[in-house]
């Protein structure tokens, strides 16, 4: 939001500053089941909040992926949804404000994320082929390796340490990128940059990082993408960070961004605040071309591809809410920034600087007493809905999975727990809420067990595994 102005009495108006700029027109109750309740269904569960009802979650942080709430504007586009099969109006909305944010010509709806995913590696990849990236998301990398590709992971070292202060930690190391490039020649299938980078807790990618990226990968003559479902947040970040660009405008910096690079795959649940939806847009006409019978085949026709018309209408207005300053200051700075700062003031450990959807608790440091092979995140998450009903997310050992060669439990670097924060949706009272809940379980932290299996799925085991606690 714009610093506030003077009012008409003369004075700054600093409450303007911390004021969200909507307000509220349709409500859903919520509802705090008693601590009691929430001891059985966690038990019932298995420990697993993935298996918990929602109506048995207070504040749901699970997830920012289609969860945020839309605006009138969009809510109006779903009534004036086309849902004709082929042509559809709402398809060339959509279309035309996709290119007009993106530069990109050419267009292809899917239902989400990973369904661009799907369609772009089946064509893009070869099997043996290597997709050098910064820290690629779950689903992205196993859609690389579901056609026999490999994603290799050129981030920088600094975002192993969750304390160490860099404004762009989401960035390559180009040497490592440039060392991959080489060892791989001919055998790179497109290198990939994750805007803003989930994995390594929402960080932002600088944009001269971008650019010389885009400059390293041209020497080797290979197409350079972006995972671009955070990428308004990214923008936000350069903005705010980044020497050169205060003055620009969040339309050109993302301009700029998108300059740099062949095309994007969207997961328009995140920054186009719409609840499905998803893109894969592009530069060029004959990738375009060859893309268009997979995507016919995986995801529907061209013109609607796996969305409703209404979907299209509302993501082709959320393209534009998602890009206002005002409205990205306060999710990123006064809801997710502010959320992690009034944590960190408490003495509790979370990935810094804050990242752009999520506060990251760094587990590690949160539960010295419990072994990464007790799985200490999911041990937390647990704790965090006995005390307050907060559903947050694993990012740690349990999602990292076995190693397919070994069968040993992967013990990720970063054991992490997130507390995702959806769009548009809570207030600063419920972040309070949350400061409050996880203020009380760090200091009850050393009476926190650890757990183990009671059945672990052979895939994604994070979904639908179930535990008990190690008494
Ligand atoms: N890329 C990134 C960076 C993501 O964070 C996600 C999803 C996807 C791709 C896949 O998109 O869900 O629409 O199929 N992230 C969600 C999350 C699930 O909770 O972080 P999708």
């Amino acid at each position: 939001m714009k610093k506030a102005e003077k009012n008409e009495m003369g004075i700054d108006d600093d409450a303007e500053i911390f004021a969200p700029p909507y307000k509220t027109k349709v409500v859903e109750e919520i509802c705090l089941i008693p601590k009691k309740e929430r001891i059985k269904k966690l038990k019932e569960n298995g420990f697993n909040v993935f298996n918990l009802d929602a109506e048995d979650i207070f504040i749901d942080l699970l997830t920012d992926s289609g969860t945020g709430a839309m605006s009138d504007k969009q809510w109006a586009g779903v009534m004036r949804g086309d849902e004709s099969y082929a042509g559809s109006k709402s398809f060339k909305r959509m279309k035309k404000a996709i290119q007009d944010i993106t530069g990109f010509k050419y267009v292809l709806p899917v239902h989400q994320g990973r369904g661009a995913e799907q369609v772009f590696d089946e064509l893009m990849i070869k099997a043996g082929q290597v997709v050098p990236g910064n820290a690629h998301f779950d689903t992205t990398k196993a859609h690389i390796e579901y056609v026999n590709g490999r994603a290799i992971d050129c981030t920088i070292a600094e975002t192993l340490d969750t304390e160490k202060h860099h404004p762009f930690k989401g960035n390559l190391n180009l040497q490592k990128l440039e060392k991959s490039l080489n060892e791989n020649k001919d055998n790179v299938a497109y290198v990939l940059i994750t805007i803003t980078c989930n994995t390594v807790g929402g960080q932002p990618v600088s944009m001269e990082n971008i650019k010389k990226t885009a400059e390293i990968v041209k020497k080797y003559n290979v197409l350079l993408f972006f995972d671009g479902a955070r990428f308004a947040e990214n923008a936000y970040f350069i903005k705010k960070r980044e020497q050169g660009y205060q003055k620009k405008t969040m339309r050109e910096i993302v301009k700029e961004m998108m300059d740099c690079v062949d095309g994007m795959l969207m997961s328009a649940k995140k920054d186009a605040i719409v609840n499905m939806g998803g893109f894969i847009a592009l530069r060029d006409g004959e990738i375009y071309k060859q893309l268009v019978p997979i995507a016919i085949l995986r995801e529907g026709f061209i013109t609607y591809g796996g969305m409703n018309g209404r979907d299209m209408e509302a993501l082709a207005q959320g393209m534009y809410e998602g890009i206002d300053e005002r409205y990205l200051e306060y999710y990123v700075d006064n809801q997710v920034g502010y959320l992690g700062e009034e944590l960190h003031k408490q003495g509790i450990p979370v990935i810094r600087p804050i990242g752009g959807h999520a506060v990251f608790i760094d587990v590690k440091k949160f539960l010295l007493h419990i072994p990464q092979s007790q799985f200490p995140s999911q041990a937390l998450c647990c704790e965090l809905y006995i005390e307050g009903g907060i559903r947050a997310v694993e990012i740690g050992t349990l999602l990292a999975g076995r190693n397919p060669d070994t069968g040993e439990n992967i013990y990720p670097e970063l054991e992490l727990l997130r507390l995702t924060i959806p769009r548009r949706v809570y207030s600063k009272d419920h972040l309070d809420y949350v400061v409050k809940v996880i203020t009380k379980v760090w200091k009850h932290r050393e009476s926190i067990k650890g757990l183990e299996f009671v059945y672990e799925p052979p895939i994604l085991r994070h979904f639908q595994a179930t535990f008990k606690r190690i008494e």
